[in-house]
């Protein structure tokens, strides 16, 4: 397994709509190994393939001490509403609240091509939606009001004017960024 380089805000992938998987095999596992080392090396709770530049439905959450993987996840049934505060590993340090169901239930394809089901409330339902949003090319930025979109977004083009590219290296032992 190895750390992939995350994309951040400005990567086209982050806003591509990925492909089904489908066919899981090596490469698909030896992904989802390594979105969970970055995620993990990360200090994040959840990360999609997209956020390491892979254009493919594929995504991991670690959330309540739940930890798994989802490949060509839908959401089947949702319920309620809850507003809580967001992060991603792509917009680092920037936050913001986002309100989605409180309740889903997700269904998905494991390593081994198997299809489960998963309820979740409270984070780790935050957390799936979030990823799934992002298999769509969906940032939690766009759950916010325009007020705020634009508040936040020129902050992050201040703070990132002299950025290089749109990749940033995780290392193995990088501090929470929470
Ligand atoms: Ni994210």
């Amino acid at each position: 397994m190895s750390l992939l380089p995350l994309h951040l805000l400005g990567s086209p992938a982050l806003r591509q709509h990925s492909a089904e998987v489908k066919s899981i095999d090596d490469e698909i596992r030896r992904l989802v190994g390594d979105l969970f080392e970055t995620m993990d090396a990360a200090k994040g709770v959840g990360l999609a393939a997209n956020q390491v530049g892979i254009t493919r439905r594929v995504a991991v959450v670690d959330a309540e001490g739940d930890r798994f993987a989802m490949i060509d996840p839908v959401i089947v049934e949702t319920e309620g509403r809850a507003t809580a505060e967001e992060g991603c590993l792509s917009i680092p340090d920037i936050y913001g609240d986002v309100t989605r169901p409180e309740r889903v239930v997700m269904e998905a394809l494991d390593v081994d091509g198997v299809r489960y089901r998963k309820e979740a409330t409270g984070l780790k339902a935050r957390a799936i939606q979030h990823e799934l949003d992002h298999l769509d090319g969906i940032l939690f930025l766009d759950h916010l009001s325009l007020l705020k979109r634009q508040m936040l977004l020129s902050r992050w083009r201040r703070e990132h004017k002299d950025d290089a590219g749109y990749t940033k290296e995780v290392q193995a032992a990088s501090a929470r960024s929470e």
